[in-house]
């Protein structure tokens, strides 16, 4: 049986990041089936988005091919939350709750063997994840729930190939999940609504607000945010204005918090050149990538992650 206990609540309101009116009214949820929750990929997004569950008392399991890759996850974590106890937004014993909840494995089969739900969110690659999804499934209880956090890929071809088309849906977490507090959840035909409704659920538990979305590449936020990022691009390579403008236009002028230029840096140059050569594959030329986004990343220059994008980092 799934609860928070009052140490995990008074831990929750003690970071203050998730208004506890969020929190109160899942206990009435049926959401007893999800407790220990395996994350697949621990970069960027699989490290935060385990973080987020962590915060609220699920156990997780983080795996990725490599130990130092899960180490750094799992390391990148334990910094954020000791920099909350230096601002004194968590108590030392809390944070010590959380840290207990997170391991660590390269062991596909002790990642996913006791899970209930598995969220996958390894490179932005069709093959790559069809093939991890295929070998899960040989592991996975029957019960678990599979989520696959891709910001642009087919859903159903990931669902096919795990052979469990019912249980699977899209799981669409932003960056940084324990700021950004929304999921898109991805139905696919084969989705049950029972996998969707306990998905939402589970997401709600989180302190997230949710949307859905029919099964489309780029989802609803992408769809959006994609191609207005490849027009900033075409600004900047049509010597049209500097990339400080481009940024501060957007800024200034539409109150976004980042311009375009800064936040494909903090989403990375390559996961933006993933999402959008499928988006120009898939719904046609307007599509199409600008030039300047292909030089960056055959530079190896991802943003934030490598240290320099269209900026440069320290
Ligand atoms: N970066 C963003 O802002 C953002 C936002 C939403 C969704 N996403 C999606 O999340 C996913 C991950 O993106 P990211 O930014 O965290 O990337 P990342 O490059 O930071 O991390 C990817 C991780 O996956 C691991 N990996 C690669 N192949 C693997 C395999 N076969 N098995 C296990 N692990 C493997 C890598 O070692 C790496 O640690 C992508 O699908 C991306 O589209 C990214």
């Amino acid at each position: 049986m799934y609860f928070y206990s009052s140490n995990y609540k008074s831990s929750i309101e003690s970071i203050l990041l998730i208004p506890i009116k969020y929190i109160l009214p899942l206990k009435i949820l049926n959401m007893n089936e999800i407790t220990n929750v395996t994350i697949l990929g621990s970069g960027q997004m699989g490290a935060g988005i385990g973080l987020v569950c962590a915060i609220h008392d699920y156990n997780v399991v983080f795996y990725d091919v490599k130990e130092e890759f899960v180490n750094n996850g799992i390391e990148r974590n334990k910094k954020w939350i000791k920099r909350q106890v230096e601002k004194n937004k968590l108590s030392k014993e809390n944070a010590e709750l959380i840290t207990q909840k997170m391991s660590g494995t390269i062991s596909l089969e002790a990642a996913v063997s006791n899970s209930d739900l598995i969220i996958e969110a390894i490179i932005e690659n069709l093959d790559i994840k069809k093939e991890l999804w295929a070998k899960v499934a040989n592991f996975a209880p029957e019960h678990t729930i599979f989520g696959s956090n891709t910001s642009s890929l087919s859903i159903s071809e990931m669902a096919k190939a795990s052979k469990r088309p019912s249980k699977f849906l899209g799981t669409h977490f932003f960056n940084p999940p324990v700021i950004l507090k929304l999921i898109e959840f991805i139905q696919t035909t084969h989705t049950s609504e029972e996998t969707m409704n306990i998905a939402i659920q589970f997401g709600q538990t989180l302190g997230m607000d949710t949307v859905k979305a029919k099964e489309t590449p780029g989802f609803i936020v992408n769809r959006l945010l994609i191609p207005q990022l490849n027009e900033a691009y075409l600004l900047l390579e049509n010597d049209i204005a500097t990339k400080e403008d481009i940024d501060t236009a957007m800024k200034i002028g539409l109150n976004h918090p980042m311009g375009p230029l800064t936040l494909s840096d903090f989403i990375g140059l390559d996961t933006i050149l993933y999402i959008a050569e499928y988006l120009h594959k898939h719904l046609g030329p307007k599509y199409k990538p600008a030039n300047i986004l292909y030089d960056l990343v055959n530079q190896g220059k991802m943003g934030r992650k490598s240290g320099e994008g269209f900026y440069i980092y320290n």
